[in-house]
């Protein structure tokens, strides 16, 4: 199973050396370039969307090619098993969105996870075979190829193949990611997944061979390589052994969707972000538009008033966002009436400097703290000047943990975001109710904010991160850090962040975020403050004064960024 390879370990060290250097290099900046960048959460990944770009491809084809890439090389959040959604602002200024969210089988009904006693079954909507909705990556990607790709497809899926039949060496944090899950995928499938079962270490050599051959497939017929054929008959049967509910009809609907991007401004630059079935892009413009009015830049970074603030408006849009978020094709989302300023405005009219706003009461559900990173983003600016923004996932680490026996890849376990039961908080903590209701073939409501920013009409920023509930503040904060604190991309990227999110009724610091007087006068106010672990993994791409690029890649993980 784990056979050394000299020749992929000294690349895999080339690439993470010569980005370590960069990063030296440039002290506080990311990595600098003059035409191009990708920035993504692995170095192998990066550095095979920055050759298709060498080669002359554009960003979208960059953004397949790490897709695929990242299926193959960080499999808890990088999938062809998922979905996700892509922001695409071209050189000419045109946008557009393609949403690839999963979504809910055509077998699946609103209390499926209740008992008969209306009670939460506990797992079922994470773990395991039920917990997967119809994948929509690969749709997503043949899609945004047909749409936009320079490059031959073939060309482009290749080097996730070649990636997954000759193996790669595995990094600490990959590696003790598996090794945390061996439990996990031992009992939750029907087929032991012998590729991914081992003691692994960093520096050993993996080797995905089904996954390698599903690639090959979707290589050579595109939508049919996935939805249709061998792939289609591996997941139908994985289903039927695990009592799972995606049925041949189930792969053969599934359709991602073009979607009209968001836009909005802060103080003159705008904001292009992800509409429903997502929330990020809502809930970043509804935070960005509230704090527009208050002096953050003179109140400064992490401040007592800044962070007062900013936890003020993010009680009242996640409380919005688990009322009136969904799916569009199913309900009426109001995203006009959620952004416009004079309901903003009337939303803080309760607002009070001095003093914390207790959240209401509205469930006695048990909140997780432990926020997944396992979603994954990466973004990618090409030497014409097009940019994309992808944020892409499985949901939890390694999703439902449910290996697709004959084609080696992991199936998400996306259906947990939905409102299981109304007021019932999901794995992020998230409470939601009718709109977020689990209906056949309904996607389900997401927090992910792929999003690029304009400044005087020309491209200025591309950000997005994992995270759960938290990648919406994540990216709040990090576009904060640059627009008001005057931080470069990497110093951004990789401060400190804070979370709250309404329910519960707390802020959730990384370790350091605040410091003991800011903290000790926000508690005065009536804030509960609790310390946890890294908050997000933020990639992004700046453009410079001088039009050179500058890559923040975070370093709570592996990610790296490549530019030339
Ligand atoms: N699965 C995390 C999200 O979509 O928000």
């Amino acid at each position: 199973m784990k056979t050394f390879n000299p020749f992929l370990l000294f690349i895999f060290f080339l690439v993470l050396t010569s980005c370590q250097q960069q990063e030296s290099e440039n002290n506080q900046k990311g990595v600098i370039s003059d035409s191009a960048m990708v920035v993504s959460a692995h170095p192998l990944a990066s550095q095979v969307g920055i050759e298709i770009l060498k080669k002359g491809g554009n960003a979208i084809d960059a953004a397949i090619a790490v897709q695929f890439a990242l299926a193959v090389t960080h499999p808890s959040a990088g999938n062809i098993g998922g979905g996700g959604f892509m922001v695409i602002r071209l050189a000419d200024g045109q946008l557009n969105s393609l949403d690839f969210r999963e979504a809910a089988p055509k077998a699946s009904h609103r209390d499926m996870y209740l008992d008969e006693t209306g009670e939460v079954i506990e797992n079922l909507s994470t773990l395991g075979h039920l917990a997967s909705g119809v994948p929509g990556t690969v749709d997503g990607m043949v899609n945004a190829h047909n749409k936009y790709g320079q490059l031959a497809w073939e060309e482009i899926v290749q080097p996730a193949v070649e990636l997954a039949l000759n193996g790669f060496t595995l990094t600490k944090k990959e590696a003790s990611g598996l090794v945390s899950n061996q439990e996990n995928f031992q009992t939750l499938n029907t087929q032991a997944p012998e590729f991914l079962l081992g003691n692994w270490k960093e520096g050993d050599t993996i080797k995905y061979i089904d996954l390698g051959h599903a690639l090959e497939r979707i290589r050579d017929h595109k939508r049919a390589g996935f939805y249709e054929g061998k792939t289609a008959d591996d997941i139908v049967a994985e289903m039927q052994r695990g009592n799972g509910i995606i049925s041949y009809e189930d792969l053969q609907e599934y359709q991602s969707e073009w979607r009209k991007p968001l836009e909005d401004y802060y103080k003159g630059y705008k904001i292009i972000s992800m509409p429903p079935p997502s929330s990020g892009g809502v809930a970043l413009i509804q935070l960005l538009k509230i704090v527009e009015g208050f002096p953050i830049h003179k109140w400064g970074w992490n401040q007592k008033e800044t962070i007062h603030v900013m936890v003020e408006a993010e009680r009242r849009v996640y409380a919005d966002r688990a009322s009136y978020l969904g799916d569009p094709d199913f309900i009426k989302v109001p995203v006009k009436e959620l952004t416009d300023e004079g309901y903003l405005t009337e939303r803080m009219s309760n607002f009070n400097l001095t003093q914390a706003t207790p959240s209401d009461s509205v469930s006695a559900g048990i909140f997780n703290l432990y926020e997944s990173m396992e979603t994954t983003h990466f973004s990618v600016v090409d030497k014409f000047g097009n940019a994309v923004a992808v944020t892409t996932t499985l949901n939890g680490g390694y999703g439902s943990k449910v290996v697709v026996s004959g084609s080696g890849f992991i199936l998400n376990n996306e259906m947990d975001d939905f409102s299981i039961k109304p007021g019932y908080p999901n794995m992020f903590g998230l409470i939601g109710g009718e709109a977020n209701a689990i209906q056949p073939q309904k996607r389900m409501l997401s927090s992910m904010t792929p999003t690029i920013i304009e400044k005087d009409r020309k491209l200025y920023m591309v950000v997005g991160t994992p995270g759960g509930a938290t990648i919406i503040t994540s990216v709040y904060q990090v576009i904060l850090n640059v627009i008001e604190h005057k931080m470069t991309m990497h110093e951004a990227v990789n401060a400190k962040r804070f979370h709250s999110q309404w329910k519960p009724d707390i802020i959730s610091i990384e370790n350091s975020a605040i410091d003991s007087v800011t903290l000790e006068k926000l508690t005065e106010m009536g804030h509960t403050i609790s310390t946890r672990g890294s908050i997000g993994r933020v990639d992004a791409i700046l453009v410079l004064e001088n039009n050179k690029l500058e890559g923040g890649a975070d370093l709570r993980g592996d990610d790296t960024a490549i530019g030339y």
